[in-house]
């Protein structure tokens, strides 16, 4: 295995939140021609959680308390942190950064925040960045928030995308510390010629109305499942290769694989390539569903909290998205 030497990138929180409102495959039944036998079936999910913003459940406020959640593990204050990067594609507002909001949140006054864009892969995104930027000695605690509100740009009429997402937030604390337990590299892949496997499209859009014609049309999800599908089994086969090679490992080396949480069949598929049983496979999709950005850092928090992750133990996580996006990191737990 490899170990660098100099500053050692350290998870040292883990927090996660998501709304109040759970939504079972019998209550989409109600609402679009589609059965829970169908939704379990291909995809595994049997809930969502679905936020709502009349309960203080917008992007921020789910980031926000996820973000608590990771510092007070950490035994680190708001103001110990340096930075701020939240991975999302829903932030409550265009622009600021969806970052700037939880920074107000959390009141982490000193540090600088922004938002990354890459789909379900902006949690990893996020933590490559902060991987290096505490190994170039730029920051020394870093939080990074995996998180979307995907529900807001989903079309409710649309069975083929509707069932898969839920909202959710993952945070965890990083900082530099010593040692064989950091994260050992971070692995990230764009494929911009695929990007209309996967996109959200912009609702109507706010022009002058006699220069353009204006034809009224909600946010939605497009995708083409069965394309991303391959994509996704075929690109985090390959990235998670080359992530174990790289520190001189094999899948029967890595103690609990975390995938990206978007369809069971993808991940067992992904399992099997990658040499991983699925004794060995974190999953909480069924009561989630995909919660983008937050899939991966939830499922983090929960093993940790479940007391399943010790330190020590060798952690794979790959993810994949928008863009079309995909990433892979391998950790060596340190709390
Ligand atoms: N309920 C019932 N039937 C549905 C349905 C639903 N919610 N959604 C689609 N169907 C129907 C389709 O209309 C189609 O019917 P037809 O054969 O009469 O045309 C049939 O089910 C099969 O559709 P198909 O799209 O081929 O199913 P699939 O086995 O590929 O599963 C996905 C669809 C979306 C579950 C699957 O392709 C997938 O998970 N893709 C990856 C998605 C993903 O991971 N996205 C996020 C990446 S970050």
């Amino acid at each position: 295995m490899e170990i660098s030497s100099g500053r050692a990138p350290v998870i040292i929180g883990t927090g996660s939140a998501w709304p109040q409102r759970a939504v079972t495959n019998q209550d989409l039944q109600e609402i679009v021609d589609t059965s829970d036998e169908w939704i379990t079936r291909r995809t595994g999910i049997r809930q969502r959680y679905i936020a709502r913003a009349d309960r203080n459940e917008e992007t921020s406020d789910l980031s926000a308390a996820a973000s608590l959640a990771a510092l007070e593990m950490a035994g680190k204050s708001p103001d110990d942190l340096d930075m701020v990067i939240v991975g999302t594609v829903t932030g409550d507002r265009p622009f600021p950064a969806c970052a700037c909001l939880v920074q107000k949140k959390i009141k982490a006054s000193r540090a600088a925040a922004f938002d990354i864009s890459a789909g379900c892969s902006g949690f990893v995104y996020s933590l490559s960045m902060a991987e290096n930027l505490i190994k170039a000695g730029q920051c020394d605690t870093i939080l990074v928030v995996g998180v979307d509100r995907i529900s807001v740009m989903l079309d409710w009429k649309d069975r083929a995308n509707c069932v898969l997402f839920g909202d959710g937030a993952g945070a965890v604390v990083v900082t530099a510390g010593e040692g064989p337990n950091r994260i050992l590299s971070t692995h990230i892949r764009s494929d911009g010629e695929c990007w209309d496997m996967l996109y959200g499209e912009y609702g109507t859009p706010y022009v002058h109305p006699g220069l353009e014609p204006m034809t009224p049309k909600p946010f939605h999800v497009v995708m083409e499942g069965n394309k991303v599908f391959k994509k996704a089994v075929s690109s985090m086969t390959a990235l998670s290769q080359k992530a174990l090679e790289h520190n001189g490992l094999t899948g029967k080396d890595i103690t609990m694989l975390f995938p990206h949480q978007a369809n069971m069949r993808i991940i067992s598929a992904l399992a099997e390539r990658v040499d991983i049983g699925m004794d060995r496979v974190y999953t909480n999709i069924d009561r989630f569903g995909n919660t983008s950005s937050g899939s991966i850092p939830i499922a983090l928090d929960e093993a940790h909290r479940l007391g399943k992750l010790r330190k020590g133990d060798l952690i794979l996580m790959v993810t994949f998205g928008a863009g079309i996006t995909w990433g892979a990191s391998v950790i060596s737990w340190a709390i």
